[in-house]
């Protein structure tokens, strides 16, 4: 019976697949790679097949719910989107002269993003953890690819893709905090100087740093092609940033990860930049410190939501 349906759904795919070879650009799914809502369509060979390659883990991902008998439930939807995720095509920004030439498709096999939590669940227990250890639920490879996905499918600002990460694992993450002791060291009141190295000391103790970058000159480019926005492009490269920043703080909770979000920028930035080849150009913007949980969240309080939430013209 599950094989029968297994097929069937890869058929039901295969068979989407062919019909939408056959028909004309307009009709078909348009690639999100413009700004403002105006859809644009692929024109390119490679495109067209990038779009199948994606409608492929749809049908199998189809197949595997009939299978199960699985209904509707958004842990369902969250491993439509890791499959989706895994041979995804991303574009390059659709003001770039070079758009085709930088569109490439990227693929993993790695088995990455818990299927034991739902995005919301992950959204309401991502926490700021200090007690860190060097444990970690998943590999340094899952990690990786965590950060690709991010880098991959997080939005920025005309698809500018200015953000630039530099993920620092074991004895190189260890490396970014003795930097950081060594410079405060040198900074910091002697007398206060304890409780400095105690905080940093933390840092160290948990399993990596993942070092958010924001390079300027997508940012440059936009200012020049497009002056009317020109002065909000700058905030927007911060919005882009810290969206992933909050993409990979809930991401690494899903995966059992514990962290918290620092900002020894600007006075580790020089260092870091020279010792790991990092272009003096892009600024360091924070500094997602992630590790085993070795202890709790603080408590944490919330301010009503009648005075944050807003709501106007909703049904039932
Ligand atoms: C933009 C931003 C900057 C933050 N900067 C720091 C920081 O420099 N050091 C730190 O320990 N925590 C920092 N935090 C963590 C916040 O203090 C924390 O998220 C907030 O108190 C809510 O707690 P929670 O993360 O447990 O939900 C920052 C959080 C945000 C969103």
């Amino acid at each position: 019976m599950a094989t029968r349906s297994l097929i069937t759904g890869l058929l039901a795919g295969l068979f989407l697949a062919v019909l939408l070879q056959q028909l004309p650009p307009f009709a078909q799914l348009p690639i999100a790679n413009s700004e403002r809502g105006t859809a644009a369509w692929p024109t390119e060979a490679s495109e067209f097949t990038a779009m199948l390659k994606n409608l492929l883990p749809i049908a199998r991902h189809t197949a595997r719910g009939v299978a199960s008998g699985a209904g509707y439930k958004s842990s369902q939807l969250a491993a439509t989107t890791t499959s989706l995720l895994h041979t995804s095509t991303p574009t390059s920004a659709s003001n770039t002269p070079s758009r085709l030439s930088n569109t490439r498709a990227y693929s993993s096999d790695s088995a990455i993003m818990s299927d034991k939590k739902t995005f919301l669940e992950a959204v309401q227990q991502r926490r700021t953890i200090y007690a860190l250890n060097k444990k970690a639920p998943i590999s340094d490879k899952q990690i990786q690819e965590l950060v690709n996905q991010a880098v991959l499918h997080v939005p920025s600002s005309f698809n500018s893709q200015s953000a630039r990460l530099v993920v620092l694992l074991n004895d190189e993450h260890d490396k970014f905090w003795d930097f950081a002791l060594e410079i405060l060291k040198t900074i910091v009141p002697e007398d206060q100087f304890a409780s400095t190295e105690q905080r940093i000391t933390g840092f160290r103790n948990a399993y990596g740093s993942i070092l958010f970058f924001e390079d300027p000159a997508p940012v440059r480019k936009l200012e020049e092609q497009f002056p009317i926005y020109a002065h909000h492009f700058p905030t927007w490269s911060e919005h882009t940033s810290a969206m992933h920043q909050y993409a990979l703080w809930v991401a690494l909770e899903a995966e059992g990860f514990g962290a918290n979000l620092q900002h020894y920028n600007p006075i580790v930035d020089r260092k870091a930049q020279e010792h790991w080849n990092v272009p003096v150009d892009w600024k360091l913007r924070a500094q997602l410190v992630f590790g085993g949980k070795a202890g709790e969240a603080g408590e944490k309080s919330f301010q009503p939501l009648e005075e944050r939430v807003f709501v106007h013209g909703a049904k039932q």
